[in-house]
């Protein structure tokens, strides 16, 4: 039988911390998924306030409050500990999502700079050629963000920027949160059965 998957989840101070939320809560019930590595940056706890409403006086209690339930497969690490276990190829990792990720902490993958457990995480995936996939949340793009998203991807990363789809008829933000988080998951090789694929056909007539 595989061993059970390990992920680290990143989280940055880019918009869009549901994506995360639905990210860790997809994890967390996945069989498949044996153990989740959570970091957030500073950034990013001032964004689960601001979005999520989400405040922990224990930071380790912030994956439980998040998904608003018991988070029993995810670990809090925080972001200063350059020492943790994810700091080093050694560690068992299969591979990292970055979610939200801010166009700051893809211009810090992408000029190797190393400096906090995200970054490093990061970086260490890229080294070991382990699937990053980063969620970039910005718009407009400037050419230093398009430039780093081509150094990334030569790096080995996936740029997935956080920009859903509609041809599957969400109904709800839900849906759309939900169906670009499946997709995210299958870029790191857990693909959800309630992701919706397109099987072809006509276009829609028009009325
Ligand atoms: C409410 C709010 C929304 C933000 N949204 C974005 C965003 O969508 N994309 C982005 O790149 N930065 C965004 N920022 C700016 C980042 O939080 C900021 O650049 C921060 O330094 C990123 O740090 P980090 O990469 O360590 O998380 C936002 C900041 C705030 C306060």
């Amino acid at each position: 039988m595989p061993r059970a998957h390990i992920v680290t989840v990143g989280v940055t101070g880019a918009s869009g911390a549901v994506y995360a939320r639905a990210v860790l809560r997809i994890l967390e019930a996945d069989p498949r998924v044996g153990r989740v590595f959570f970091v957030a940056s500073d950034a990013a706890l001032r964004l689960l306030a601001t979005e999520l409403r989400v405040v922990a006086a224990d930071a380790k209690k912030l994956p439980s409050m998040i998904l608003g339930a018991a988070a029993k497969k995810i670990e809090y690490l925080p972001n200063k500990d350059i020492g943790a276990s994810i700091a080093s190829g050694s560690a068992l990792v299969d591979g990292m999502v970055v979610v939200p990720c801010s166009a700051g902490a893809m211009g810090s993958i992408a000029a190797g700079v190393a400096d906090d457990l995200l970054t490093r995480a990061a970086d260490v995936c890229l080294k070991e050629r382990r699937p990053l996939v980063l969620c970039l949340r910005e718009t407009p793009l400037n050419r230093i963000h398009l430039e780093n998203m081509l150094r990334v991807h030569d790096a080995g990363a996936t740029v997935m920027p956080a920009m859903p789809a509609f041809y599957y008829g969400p109904k709800t933000i839900d849906d759309i949160v939900e169906q670009y988080a499946y997709r995210v998951l299958a870029q790191l090789g857990l693909p959800q059965q309630r992701q919706y694929r397109w099987k072809g056909g006509p276009p829609a007539k028009r009325a």
